[in-house]
């Protein structure tokens, strides 16, 4: 079982890129192959609206989508995090979501288990999770949960609360990254 971890903030070694980590170190003890890719390496242009992928499913920009395009394909299970920017995901997330309208066409992320950590200083984690929700719903992935770390600056989640009142930033992060791997061995 292959799951991929997507780091969609623009910082290195962030909050996000922390508990994305945590997540996919969890999978891996669960038995999962992982892989993580980080938006800072990576230069994706927004949607264009060009219209091109819906007779094929194929988006015709040529940038690093198509590396994230065939990482989702190998996947079984997808981890996306996000900074929470103004209550809202990145811009970093916003482009990978939109680019992947090229995928909806022909069913390329349908039955994936998805899951979504954000990472915010304050407010606006609860929203973006919403959003993450209806977004996996949209491409009918399955969705095994959502977590939140709370922090500012770089390396601050470690010491935060998650969302949950009983675990912290970091045990809920591992809690998703074993779900994912619990919930694809329950339908698999
Ligand atoms: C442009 C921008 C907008 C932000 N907006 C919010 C916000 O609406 N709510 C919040 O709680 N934190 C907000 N933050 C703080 C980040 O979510 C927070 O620092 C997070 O831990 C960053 O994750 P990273 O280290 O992975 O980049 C914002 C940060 C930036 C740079």
């Amino acid at each position: 079982m292959n799951v991929l971890g997507l780091v969609l903030s623009p910082r290195k070694n962030g909050n996000t890129e922390i508990l994305i980590s945590e997540a996919l170190a969890s999978a891996e003890k669960a038995g999962a192959q992982v892989e993580m890719l980080h938006a800072a390496d990576l230069s994706i242009s927004p949607c264009d609206a060009c219209g091109a992928c819906m007779a094929e499913g194929i988006c015709r920009i040529k940038d690093d989508m198509q590396i994230v395009y065939e990482k989702m394909d190998q996947a079984d299970g997808i981890i996306f995090g996000t900074p929470v920017y103004f209550l809202n995901v990145s811009a970093q997330a916003k482009a990978v979501i939109d680019r992947t309208y090229a995928c909806m066409m022909k069913g390329r992320l349908r039955g994936k288990v998805a899951a979504v950590i954000a990472a915010a200083r304050r407010v606006g984690a609860g929203q973006v999770l919403s959003l993450m929700y209806s977004y996996f719903s949209a491409q009918r992935m399955i969705i095994a949960g959502g977590g939140v770390g709370y922090g500012r600056d770089k390396g601050e989640v470690r010491q935060g609360p998650g969302m949950s009142p009983m675990l912290s930033a970091l045990e809920e992060a591992q809690a998703i990254g074993r779900n994912v791997v619990k919930m694809r061995n329950r339908i698999s």
